[in-house]
Order: C-alpha cells, then structure tokens, then sequence
C-alpha cells in the first residue's frame, strides 16, 4: 500500500496559504504552478529541464492521452510517469472540458459525453466512470471528476444545468474512485466546483462538494472570457465555502497577475497553457513584464532577457538572438522562451510562498505587480 495523499497547510497570511501535498511521486509545494504537458510532454522541454525550474507537478490530459495513445496502451507500458520520463507527480484533467472545446463533434447526456475524435474522426465516450478508469490505468497521482464547464455567457438555468449535472457527476466520479482502489493507492480525486459567475450557484456547488470525501477541491468554468474582477469575486466566494484543510486548485489560470490575485484569495494551486504556448509565440515573461521577442526592435539587443533572471537562459543569450531565432522559425527559440516562462512562473510562486511563510504577502505582491508596471523594456 503506497502513503496515502496528504496536504498539510503551512501558514497563512490573510487569505493566503502555504502548503505541502504529499503523493506518492513525491512533494508538492504550495501555491504552486502545474506545467501543462497534454500530450504526455511539456511541449518543447525535456522533463529534466522542466523538473530543474522548480516544478513538482505537471498536468496530464484523458482526452488527448485517451484518443493517442490510449490509455490501456499507457498502462501496459508502465504508466504516464515512465512513459514520459516524469518520476515527479501528475495530475491529470478528466477530458469534459476538452471535449468541449477540441472534439469535431460532441453530445452530451445525463450519462456522459460522445465524441468525435479531433485526430482521425472515430467515436469515443466519456463518462464519470470511464475517465477515473483511464486516470487510473494512466498512474494519475491527482485525478479530476467528469464535469461540465458551460461557457460563459449563459442563463442561470444554463449554468445551473450545468453545475448539477457535475454534481451527480462528481458522486459517480468518487465510487467509481473508490471502486478502483480510492485514497488507499495513494492517489486524489478533487471535486470540481462550478457555477459560472451566479455566486449563489457556486455556494452551493462548493458547500455539496464539501459535503463529499474528496482529497481536494477544482475551481473550474472561469478564466472564459470574464473579466478578471468576476473571476476574483467568484474564486473568493467559492474558496469561503471550501474546508480549510483540503487543498484548492483554480483550474486554466493564468497570467502572472491572476495567480498573484487569486492566491490572496485562498488558492492553491493553478495550471495553464500560457507560459508555454506564448513561448512558442515568441514571447517572454519576464520581471519587468511580457517581450514580444518577434519584434524588429529587438533585433540588435545584446542585452539579454533579465541579467537577475532566473536561469541561464535569461541571463545568457541576447535578445537579437531570441529574436533570430523566433524570426527563423527555430525550434531551439521555442525550446528557450517556454524554458524562460516557465522558471519565471516558478520563481514566482517561489517568491510567494516565502512571503506568506514570513507574513508579507501583500507588500510581496505590491513589489511584483510594480516591476510589471515598468512595462515593455
Ligand atoms: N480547465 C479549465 N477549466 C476547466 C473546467 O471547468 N473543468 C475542467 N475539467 N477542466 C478545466
């Protein structure tokens, strides 16, 4: 029997929290950043790399691994951790949401969704009980229930639809969990709250999720497209109805500015695409804000990223290069900037963390957003 997942809450400042998740790959440190690696890869990094920046954790996906190269063919080869060379923790996403927005084709029911492949147009199907079977066969160390992430704007029926169907979903998701082994394997499930931005909807998505043995609780269906205030507002009203003792992951956010936000208001832990993909896109995150490396003015810059940054790579190579190599299409640029934004994200939460461990969040937080305010250097 492997240790059973534990999170233990290490300070507080405010509203802000300190902590430590305990899996069996291993120590996460909280508030902390996840890494999304959806295809079994944190695209353009090797894992070591990935690893050296800080990160505890990366983040897997059902919908993609499911649909290539299937989970059972995971399984047989010895799980996600080996197959990508990640000895650390994984959490995964239960495929709902990605279904949502990458499926050709989908139909929802009471019972599940249907699908049709993004990659070679074949059918598949999702339900509560499928995705916590493929997170299972996949090794997942943090598993998320089946959920239905209704996009913003909608009516309060809508959402409220919505939000009950994950409900029901979310009672299915922990006795199929159970079923497969629960908490005794040494692996989570979060819950997932949602709600949209109707407060009310989320009190009472949060207070019936509480209700149930989960590890830890998701806040999902925000970061759509609402402004950041309605995304503050409904994160602090939702985590006000989490128990404190479990832990709190604000799922797909965000800018830097949004987790500094969102950890004052209780989070936990976040994951999203935007380190990686931007740096894809040519551009940087750095302390004085983001670069966009493509632009011409960059092109004779011998000065490099940030000469305080936090790795080699943004003391070390000039900004002409960069630019060069985004211009030329290289794919080492790719390789460099998202391995800049990702240490920059960690280092981040680095810096959180000890400011709450030392009661100094807030004047952390003003010091930060004030390097950004510098702007575009
Ligand atoms: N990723 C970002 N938002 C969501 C959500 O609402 N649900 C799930 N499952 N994943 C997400």
């Amino acid at each position: 029997m492997s240790e059973r997942f534990s999170f233990t809450l290490l300070a507080n400042d405010g509203a802000a929290r300190r902590g430590r998740l305990s899996t069996p790959h291993g120590l996460v440190e909280t508030p902390a950043f996840m890494p999304v690696g959806t295809q079994a890869t944190v695209k353009a990094m090797l894992p070591e790399h990935v690893r050296e920046t800080g990160a505890d954790v990366v983040l897997g996906n059902v919908y993609h691994l499911m649909l290539r190269p299937g989970a059972e063919r995971v399984d047989r080869l010895g799980g996600l951790h080996r197959f990508m060379n990640w000895p650390h923790t994984i959490l995964t996403d239960s495929g709902g949401f990605q279904v949502m927005s990458l499926a050709a084709l989908r139909k929802l029911d009471a019972d599940g969704v249907t699908f049709k492949s993004h990659i070679d147009g074949s059918m598949h199907r999702l339900t509560p009980e499928r995705s916590i079977e493929i997170q299972g066969l996949l090794g997942s160390d943090i598993q998320m229930q089946l959920d239905e992430c209704v996009r913003l704007p909608a009516s309060r029926d809508e959402i409220a639809r919505g939000m009950r169907l994950s409900l029901d979903w979310a009672e299915r998701s922990r006795t199929a969990f159970e079923g497969f082994g629960g908490p005794e394997a040494g692996r989570a499930l979060f819950g997932i709250v949602q709600g949209g931005d109707d407060l009310a909807l989320r009190e009472e998505s949060a207070t019936a999720l509480s209700a149930m043995p989960f590890e830890g609780y998701s806040i999902g269906g925000l970061a759509v497209g609402e402004p950041q205030q309605v995304m503050f507002d409904v994160t602090a009203a939702t985590t006000a109805f989490l128990p404190t003792e479990k832990p709190r992951y604000l799922m797909g956010v965000g800018t830097p500015d949004d987790l500094v936000g969102s950890v004052a208001r209780g989070v936990d832990m976040f994951d999203c695409v935007m380190p990686t993909r931007a740096g894809r896109h040519g551009v940087a995150y750095t302390r004085f804000g983001k670069l966009n490396l493509k632009n011409a003015r960059h092109a004779e810059q011998i000065a490099p990223l940030d000469p305080e940054g936090p790795t080699e790579i943004s003391r070390s190579y000039s900004r002409a290069y960069l630019h060069h190599l985004i211009r030329a299409g290289e794919m080492l640029g790719a390789t460099l900037l998202t391995w800049n934004n990702i240490a920059y994200y960690q280092a981040l939460m680095r810096r959180l963390r000890t400011a709450i461990e030392e009661g100094r969040f807030d004047d952390e937080a003003a010091v930060i957003r004030e390097g950004w305010v510098r702007g575009d250097v």
